[in-house]
């Protein structure tokens, strides 16, 4: 492997690795990123080419399976509950009604990941990454990211050599469809089984935690509220598809002079089960491919709805919006993942084939946003990019010219 590991990736390593040296001391979250970072890329010049043919192609498969199966043994809970104390393999055997020698096995696997530690001659003790696999909320992570995206990725390949190798377009005839041998939406299957779907809450629910809402670093004020109309009667933001409504009560928190101009729009499945939020904001039921009904409003909002469509779907959606925007004033704010346009991090380029798979949708850079929202005659004002999550989590902002 090439190595271009540059001087200052080897001094944040060096600083690192002297700093939990001398006192053990935690290191500050950004020195820790890029630490990470160079340390990656030490490794990446270190391995040799059939090492990491080897950890994709049969370790990554089985240390998957093992975490696994271990979540529904309940051997993670086990070992949290221990209290730091070691536990032996037949004791965690007996705990999880397993039997000792599968157990030793599946550790063996486990410890070498680092999920558990091995102090002893099978002999195991919690670490943190087993008490994050013992947290409740762990186990939708785990069955949402992996239950069904998992089936469904490991026949991929038969998939493209039939379909041919291009982007899935058609939401109810894609890669999962095809592997699960069903007619329904992404959305319609995992509503259908109640334990997926609670598996698809809680990892929502825990990816929306590692983000910081966008309202803290984008100019809500400079972008939005100055130069919106002083009219109490004008809508200044419209969240279509906005779920419960969470987005827009941190919105109205933060500013709350935009009492009773918020309106709230999503399919009558979801608005039904809507708590009541009148009349700070109008809560409606409003599918976003049907004419936008507010006319006008300074803010045409979505959060993370248009990386579940392909580009034509997206289209559409645009479309039935674009007649109620008032030119020169009103603006479409697309809270989106922006990919970079060059070296995209590893997790957020597994998004978009996530999305590929599960809904013909897309995560996309910020050249395809600019690209798609421009080709049904809006301008992009600007491209904002959260300084929190690698950069990837950004807002576009388009409107119609005056
Ligand atoms: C991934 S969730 C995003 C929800 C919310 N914006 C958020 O950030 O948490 C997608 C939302 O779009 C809604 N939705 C799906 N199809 C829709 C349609 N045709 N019209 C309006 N809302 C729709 C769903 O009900 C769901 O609330």
């Amino acid at each position: 492997m090439s190595s271009d590991l540059e001087p200052v990736a080897l001094k944040h390593i060096n600083a690192a690795a002297a700093s939990i040296a001398n006192d053990g001391s935690s290191l500050d979250e950004e020195t820790r990123k890029k630490t990470l970072n160079a340390v990656r890329e030490l490794v990446k010049s270190l391995e040799k080419p059939f090492e990491v043919l080897w950890r994709y192609s049969y370790r990554l498969s089985s240390q998957r399976m093992a975490m696994r199966v271990g979540l529904d043994m309940g051997l993670y809970d086990v070992l949290v509950k221990a209290d730091g104390k070691p536990v032996k393999a037949q004791e965690l055997a007996d705990a999880c009604k397993a039997e000792k020698l599968f157990t030793v096995r599946i550790m063996r696997v486990l410890t070498a990941a680092g999920f558990v530690d091995e102090v002893g001659v099978e002999t195991y003790a919690a670490n943190e990454l087993t008490k994050l696999m013992a947290e409740d909320v762990t186990d939708g992570v785990v069955k949402g990211s992996y239950d069904m995206p998992a089936r469904v990725q490991v026949v991929m390949h038969n998939y493209f050599r039939e379909r041919g190798y291009k982007s899935p377009v058609d939401p109810v005839d894609g890669p999962m469809q095809w592997t699960l041998n069903t007619k329904l939406a992404y959305f319609e299957y995992v509503q259908q089984d109640p334990e997926l779907f609670k598996a698809f809450t809680q990892l929502m629910t825990r990816w929306r935690g590692l983000s910081k809402h966008w309202t803290e670093w984008y100019p809500v004020q400079a972008n939005i509220l100055d130069g919106a109309s002083t009219n109490a009667e004008e809508i200044i933001m419209v969240d279509m598809g906005g779920d419960r409504g969470h987005d827009l009560e941190i919105f109205l928190k933060r500013f709350p002079s935009t009492q009773g101009r918020l309106v709230l729009q999503d399919l009558p499945m979801t608005i039904a089960t809507v708590p009541h939020l009148a009349p700070a904001i109008k809560t409606t039921v409003h599918d976003f491919f049907t004419p936008q009904p507010v006319k006008g409003a300074r803010v045409y909002f979505m959060h993370i709805i248009l990386h579940d469509w392909p580009d034509d779907k997206v289209r559409d959606i645009f479309r039935q919006i674009i007649p109620a925007m008032r030119p020169g004033y009103s603006k479409l704010l697309l809270n989106e993942i922006v990919l970079p346009d060059q070296k995209c991090p590893a997790d957020f380029a597994a998004a978009d084939i996530n999305m590929m798979n599960l809904l013909a949708g897309m995560e996309r850079s910020r050249a395809q946003w600019i690209e798609l929202v421009e080709s049904v005659g809006l301008k992009v004002i600007a491209v904002h990019t959260s300084p929190f999550m690698e950069n990837s989590e950004g807002v576009v902002e388009a409107m119609l010219e005056a």
